[in-house]
């Protein structure tokens, strides 16, 4: 039987992040194929074909259901457990897409080699940065026209501030698209797009060559072959020496280029990524590191997912197991409730489908049902050793409304709703300084969470509201302890707010004015996350 110390081991959890439609779908389901965990592709895509109306809750809902079946997946590969989590793109896009890098112990960026790094996958990039966890980069769709591979890599190096290393390096693109060159290998590997469908196909294609040998010439064509050996050269004298060390800590990014649709290029990239990436990492705490090896269970709430039936407040939690081994008869310590409990209906998401599970790792993620008891960040960990894990990071929500209810007599409910859909982590809540609770901004990550809550505040909570859209599209947390806030100098269109913990806050309407704020007042420091105790 595998010790615990195997099982953690050979775990792999990972974010794969992209701008929409660079191929993350298309790359997740290969990935699953491999595995063996789905039989046939198009079984991860339904998704993209149930357009929802976006006032309507129930299909929201629905929407969200299965984008929660597809957004944890687990499946074995090459002796591996593999934990891939999806980060919700679209309209989607919301808090929850932050935080699930959180629970990942590296990512995969997967970007359209026509297009390069896009705002979406940015923005994302940001926050794997501040955790310093490994980046590995797939540049997608090479069987179409792309841009040059080394404006693609200038590129994900000056815009996102990382260093790249690639690991193969095409050759061609589009219809004159001949594969990949392996650097370490020092083999090509072909592209031959007759079938899609042909599964190892390509991982068996691979040619030992000496770059310069005539047969490259027939391979691959002579103008190929000088353009590839000219590449080659300016790599290896140009670019980044390859260091697994800069990589486990993010600061070097490992590159890849294939093409998802066909299937080229994606195993090689899955066993070297493997390889790469880590096992499961220690977590900071009140206690300090957390050893993932340590016997003793823990884990943190990073998403939770609301009930789509109204008659049923339950919701399902999302819990990374951060150490040990979860068994569903332990008993367990939620820290913040100060409660001794049983997880209920423990479960896990296989591809599709749903398990109830008996035992879950270090590195996996469960899904519990909830009564309303857990909040984002919660830790929950063996009753024998109590801890905290660090707050999960508030991230800046990009649209705001000023919201009060229609029914004053309404208030109780009012107060209520948005504080249960705040501690969902499904919007934020502001307040004007010097006002009273009847009336809060609501500010959200993408903009479907202001109908999702506008819906559910009428339906769940009963209260109507009155809403005032606002014109701000950035905020910014200020660093500074102790600062007078009615002595900073800020335009006219800048407003002060307070989050619900009482921390200060700024509203802004353009990046200009942000720039403005911090030239007119020396030593303002402004910030993205809000990283509660991290401060
Ligand atoms: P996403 O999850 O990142 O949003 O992207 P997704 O995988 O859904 O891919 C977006 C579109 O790009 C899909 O086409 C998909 O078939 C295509 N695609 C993905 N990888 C490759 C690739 O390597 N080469 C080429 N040529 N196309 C690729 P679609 O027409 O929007 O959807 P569908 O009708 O094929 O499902």
């Amino acid at each position: 039987m595998a010790s615990l110390k195997d099982e953690i081991n050979r775990r792999r959890t990972f974010a794969i992040i992209s701008h929409p439609d660079a191929g993350k779908t298309t790359l997740t389901e290969k990935f699953l194929l491999y595995g063996g965990a789905i039989a046939q592709a198009g079984a991860v895509k339904g998704k993209k074909n149930s357009r929802h109306a976006v006032s309507d809750w129930m299909e929201i809902e629905k929407q969200r259901g299965i984008s929660v079946t597809s957004s944890v997946m687990q499946f074995q590969y090459g002796g591996y457990c593999i934990n891939i989590l999806d980060t919700p793109g679209h309209q989607d896009f919301s808090e929850d897409t932050y935080r699930t890098l959180m629970a990942a112990d590296s990512a995969v960026m997967v970007i359209d080699a026509s297009k390069g790094v896009e705002n979406q996958t940015r923005k994302l990039f940001k926050v794997c940065v501040m955790r310093h966890i490994p980046i590995f980069t797939f540049i997608n769709k090479m069987d179409r026209e792309a841009r040059s591979p080394f404006d693609l890599v200038e590129q994900i190096e000056s815009e996102l501030g990382i260093q790249t290393y690639p690991v193969n390096w095409p050759i061609g693109c589009g219809k004159e698209f001949k594969g990949v060159y392996d650097r370490e290998k020092k083999h090509i590997i072909s592209f031959e797009n007759e079938d899609e469908t042909a599964f190892g196909k390509h991982k068996a294609a691979a040619t030992e060559v000496e770059l310069g040998d005539p047969s490259l010439d027939e391979l691959i064509g002579a103008e190929l072959h000088s353009t590839l050996s000219d590449d080659i050269e300016l790599l290896d004298g140009a670019s980044y020496d390859f260091d697994i060390d800069k990589v486990r800590h993010g600061e070097l990014s490992p590159v890849f280029f294939g093409s998802a649709l066909t299937n080229f290029g994606v195993e090689p990239f899955l066993e070297r990524f493997l390889e790469m990436t880590t096992s499961p990492t220690a977590r900071m705490s009140s206690e300090g590191l957390i050893d993932p090896f340590s016997e003793d269970f823990s884990a943190f709430v990073f998403k939770i997912q609301a009930n789509m039936n109204k008659a049923h407040r339950d919701r399902i939690t999302f819990l990374r197991v951060c150490s040990g081994k979860f068994d569903k008869e332990m008993d367990v310590l939620h820290v913040q409730g100060n409660k001794k409990m049983r997880l209920s209906q423990p479960q896990q998401i296989m591809a599709q489908e749903r398990e109830i599970i008996d035992e879950a790792y270090a590195g996996d993620i469960i899904g519990v049902f909830d009564p309303g008891i857990f909040a984002i960040g919660d830790t929950i960990c063996s009753p024998k050793r109590k801890f905290e894990f660090e707050p999960i990071p508030t991230f800046a929500p990009e649209h705001f409304m000023r919201v009060r209810q229609k029914d004053t007599l309404k208030r109780k409910q009012f107060e209520k709703g948005t504080a249960q859909i705040a501690q969902e982590g499904a919007i934020q809540i502001f307040k004007e300084p010097d006002t009273g609770l009847e009336e809060v901004i609501v500010g959200v990550v993408g903009v479907l969470q202001l109908e999702v809550f506008e819906y559910r505040m009428k339906n769940e909570y009963n209260c109507e509201l009155f809403k005032e859209g606002l014109s701000y599209s950035y905020i910014r947390w200020i660093d500074n302890k102790d600062i007078d806030v009615k002595k900073l100098k800020l335009s006219s269109d800048t407003k002060v707010v307070q989050d619900f913990k009482g921390n200060f806050l700024l509203l802004f309407t353009s990046e200009w004015n942000i720039r403005w704020a911090l030239e007119k007042n020396e030593g303002l420091e402004l910030s993205e996350f809000n990283r509660g105790a991290l401060q």
